[in-house]
């Protein structure tokens, strides 16, 4: 864990592990060279990314004369061999234990989705940091050589805020372990420091504390996720989420079981059958200070399924492994919620959440009942184990018509056919409003939880009629699965822009790659926020 963030103007004090970004110029491979040069003989030629790697000139991004002395020996004898995402580790006695030179790849003249290949670069620099973070095991102090940050962003064209923002969150992120239960718990207790004399404005420190925060924000989420099922159920969810409330300064309003009855939440209530802790929905409210001249208003509905067994509709065991994380949803609005207010960000946002476990047991809801939804809609119950969609629509229904936002996202676990169609590396997105798909791709780009948009066609219904209700919960086919069930989504959800997230196949890892950690992700926490914060400025702007 990273206890403490540090700015400091030398390497004065000594550190047990320093980083160093340099920068390999490859030229391209000889057979490249030779085509370009038939065609345009006077054009000079760029070296090419991800070509074989011959160190040509080669660039320490450090003003200082030691760090740029000890790797100088290696480029020569080519034991370091410069190529992009190589990480080279030198050992020494003395002021530091341990040099990281970590290569970053170049950028050259990519007029045509430069944007993207930034982003790309920004995510190497977070995958190549975070590995060299997570590898130091023992407690340390560990410093990131930031002297000639500038440079660095005109290099690789962009800037030092979002360098230091990539760097910053790529730490704490890559640092995370989730080891509360270990009777000797792992984590290792570090300090940061961001080295470089007048490099470290009061904006880029500022840039590093509110990514600070985020990174927490998704490890707190990563937390909740990771928990348990026999440890964190509603009642322990409504307290942590208590918790998280008082601290950030935002209000929290708990609706019970008899409460839910009252005001007919059909949906929640049939889910929440089969399992002794009754279920919750929460509603979570963040207003700015400020009054704002153009006010907006953005809704956010989390998933909170503690564990989903399938119900009646039992899931095989290998499938049930990972449900206790199918409140990832639930966790991810909450956290962003929390980041969103500890950074005071000019947007109202409110975060309804519905809470329960899918189980079984003699009053669970079966195959063939009959639900009367929040909303007045009825809907057959055609597989117990669609349950995500019934809480969603239940909250959706609710909280559109109580705050009529002007944008509405839910983020959900929600099937198994997103995970099929898109792997662990995009989450699917749907929406109604193609400006809030294009904000919500681009906070996708930029934090690396990338979204994928896909079709919300009328013709996708069909597969979700009933006979006997308006429709029903599961369709007959699996086949678009996950297109379906947003189309159910979309019949609950009012008027308004809706984008709606499932996040099922990016919640986990199998394994660790640089500040993606084994176990739960907190994917969308950064999105969300990102996302917001653009909003937030955007209103400034007016
Ligand atoms: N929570 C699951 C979806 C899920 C699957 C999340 C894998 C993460 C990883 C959801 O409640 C579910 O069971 N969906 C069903 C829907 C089906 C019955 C129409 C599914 O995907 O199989
Ligand atoms: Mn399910
Ligand atoms: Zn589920």
């Amino acid at each position: 864990m990273i206890e403490k963030i540090f700015f400091e103007k030398n390497f004065e004090k000594g550190y047990d592990a320093v980083l160093v970004f340099t920068n390999a110029v490859t030229r391209p491979a000889s057979n490249e060279l030779q085509l370009k040069k038939k065609k345009k003989p006077k054009v000079v030629i760029r070296p090419v990314l991800g070509s074989i790697a011959m160190p040509k000139s080669f660039q320490v991004f450090s003003n200082e004369k030691f760090l740029n002395d000890q790797i100088a020996p290696h480029v020569k004898d080519q034991s370091y061999q410069a190529k992009p995402g190589e990480i080279f580790p030198i050992y020494s006695e003395g002021l530091f234990r341990q040099i990281v030179y970590i290569t970053l790849p170049t950028l050259y003249n990519k007029k045509d989705g430069e944007n993207f290949v930034v982003n790309e670069l920004l995510n190497t620099l977070r995958e190549l940091v975070a590995t060299v973070i997570s590898q130091q095991k023992r407690s340390c102090n560990i410093a990131i050589d930031c002297s000639k940050l500038a440079f660095l962003a005109g290099q690789t064209k962009t800037t030092e805020a979002s360098l230091v923002r990539c760097i910053t969150e790529a730490s704490f992120l890559g640092d995370y372990r989730f080891d509360s239960y270990l009777s000797k718990p792992l984590a290792a207790r570090h300090t940061l420091s961001l080295v470089g004399a007048i490099a470290i404005t009061p904006a880029l420190q500022k840039a590093a504390r509110e990514s600070r925060l985020i990174a927490q924000a998704t490890n707190h989420a990563r937390d909740l996720e990771n928990e348990p099922p026999n440890c964190l159920g509603v009642a322990e969810f409504v307290a942590r989420a208590t918790s998280f409330a008082k601290q950030a300064k935002f209000k929290i309003k708990t609706l019970d079981t008899k409460q839910l009855r009252k005001q007919k939440f059909g949906g929640i209530l049939a889910v929440n059958a089969g399992s002794d802790e009754g279920a919750k929905l929460l509603t979570l409210e963040y207003k700015p200070a400020k009054p704002l001249s153009h006010k907006q208003s953005v809704l956010f509905v989390g998933k909170g399924v503690l564990f989903d067994s399938g119900g009646l509709s039992i899931k095989p065991s290998k499938a049930m492994e990972e449900m206790k994380m199918d409140m990832s949803g639930a966790a991810v609005v909450l956290l962003a919620l929390w980041a969103i207010s500890l950074l005071k960000l000019e947007v109202r946002v409110i975060a309804v959440i519905p809470l329960t476990e899918n189980l079984i047991g003699p009053q669970a809801y079966r195959v063939g009942d009959l639900l009367s939804m929040y909303n007045g809609k009825t809907v057959e119950v055609t597989n117990t184990d669609a349950e995500g969609r019934l809480l969603l629509a239940d909250s959706l229904a609710y909280a559109t018509a109580a705050f009529n936002p002007d944008y509405c996202i839910d983020v959900a676990t929600l099937t198994g056919a997103c995970v099929v169609a898109l792997g662990s590396e995009y989450a699917g997105l749907w929406s109604n409003n193609d400006k809030l798909a294009g904000m919500l791709s681009k906070s996708g780009e930029r934090t690396a939880e990338a979204l994928w948009r896909m079709p919300l066609d009328a013709a996708y219904l069909e597969d979700m009629r009933s006979k006997v209700a308006d429709l029903k919960n599961a369709a007959s086919t699996p086949y678009g699965g996950a297109i379906t069930a947003a189309k159910f989504l979309q019949q609950f959800i009012g008027k308004g822009a809706w984008a709606h997230i499932d996040i099922a196949g990016v919640m986990s890892y199998a394994a660790s790659k640089g500040y993606k950690k084994a176990g739960a992700s907190g994917f969308g926490v950064r999105l969300l926020v990102d996302f917001i914060s653009c909003l937030a400025n955007k209103t400034k702007e007016k």
